[in-house]
């Protein structure tokens, strides 16, 4: 019977740590709830297997480098599980957002891989100890040791990049309860990467690596939330637009284009926008290596907000404001700066009724 629940077990780890890693198939709240099932088979499993515990320290100078390998790594293998247990209830958006410790994202991934990885070696061990040809069994471990590594850096991120799903109804997003603003009404301020980039005829081609499209028409993450807020507020929206140079089509090639940007602390070009008329600005932007995106430098420097409060909303991929809101702070002379919220890029579509709430706490 334990034999039987044992196999139940390692099949279920197996499993569940495949189908999380289509994190963008199954969606966060399968991801969270199989994370569980996986960890609960995995306290199981060691349950049933505790003998292993005393067997690991027993007659060490004895045992062949083959047992010593595999002891090795089923510790880095318990090691690396444990510390994956922390950042999944770090990362989670459902079922522990309260969880504030080890919240990267992509340190998860990196521990997910090592922990497919770690597993399909410890696997393995089992099978190498009992096969005829050891050469064989070695061969085919490492193969699918090298498989598993793929599948999490980089299968995953290709997953994540392509089959994104970006198809929204912009109306049924954007429009919903009104928020009555008893003063002055304040400016939004935007930063996407689709109105300042240089698109071929193959746009569909990229519109999973960052945007959202409502039919025909692509949106840009930041500009969904200037869009609802419009919508509840019914105030003016002005994207942050170049005037020089625009991002190259490639999501990647931006990615570097914006961390050279911000390496030689480059200031782009961007069209003017007067901030004259008013007290209160709600500035949206992308999270680009860490901080804002230089042209949201720019934007900063080349107006004077001494007196005026700036309610920061930021998009990210990852987790929180990063060091963007000590640099707003720095290069807006004067200013109130205030943190509002920073949403990761899949809850944008969602997040209307929680900035109307925080409307409804200014108004
Ligand atoms: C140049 C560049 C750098 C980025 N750097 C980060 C980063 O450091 N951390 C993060 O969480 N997301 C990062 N992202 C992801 C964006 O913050 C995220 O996709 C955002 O929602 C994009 O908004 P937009 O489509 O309105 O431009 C980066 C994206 C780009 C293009």
């Amino acid at each position: 019977m334990k034999k039987k629940i044992n196999v139940a077990c390692e099949l279920l780890m197996y499993l569940t740590l495949l189908a999380q890693m289509l994190y963008v198939i199954v969606g966060n709240v399968a991801h969270e709830i199989l994370g569980i099932v996986f960890f609960v088979s995995m306290v199981v499993h060691l349950f049933i297997k505790k003998y292993w515990f005393k067997a690991i320290f027993k007659n060490m100078n004895k045992k062949p480098a083959s047992r010593k390998f595999a002891d090795t790594i089923t510790v880095l293998l318990l090691i690396a599980a444990c510390i994956l247990m922390i950042s999944s209830m770090g990362v989670s958006r459902t079922l522990f957002p309260w969880f504030k410790f080890l919240m990267e994202p992509l340190f998860h991934r990196y521990l997910a891989t090592a922990v497919l990885t770690l597993s399909i070696i410890h696997g393995g061990m089992h099978f190498y100890f009992k096969a005829k040809s050891k050469k064989k069994a070695v061969i085919l471990i490492s193969v699918l040791a090298i498989l598993g590594i793929a599948i999490g850096l980089v299968l995953v991120p290709y997953l994540n990049r392509h089959l994104r799903k970006v198809d929204i109804i912009m109306d049924e997003k954007i429009s919903g309860e009104k928020v009555e603003m008893t003063g002055e009404k304040p400016l939004v301020v935007y930063f996407t990467r689709l109105g300042n980039t240089d698109f071929e005829d193959d746009v569909d081609a990229v519109s999973g690596a960052s945007f959202m499209k409502s039919g025909d028409t692509l949106i840009g993450n930041t500009e969904l939330l200037a869009y609802m807020v419009r919508d509840a507020i019914g105030s003016e929206i002005v994207p942050i637009t170049l005037t020089g140079e625009k991002y190259p089509s490639s999501y990647t090639e931006t990615v570097s284009v914006g961390g050279r940007e911000l390496r030689e602390d480059a200031r782009p070009g961007i069209e003017d926008i007067d901030i004259s008329g008013y007290s209160e600005i709600i500035l949206i932007y992308p999270i680009w290596w860490g901080t804002v995106p230089m042209p949201v430098a720019s934007f900063l420097e080349g107006n004077d907000f001494s007196g005026k409060t700036i309610y920061l909303i930021a998009t990210q991929g990852s987790a929180g404001f990063g060091s963007s809101t000590s640099f707003v702070k720095e290069k807006a002379k004067g200013a109130n700066v205030i943190e509002v919220m920073s949403i990761y890029c899949d809850d944008i579509p969602d997040s209307r009724a929680d900035i109307v709430e925080w409307l409804k706490s200014i108004e």
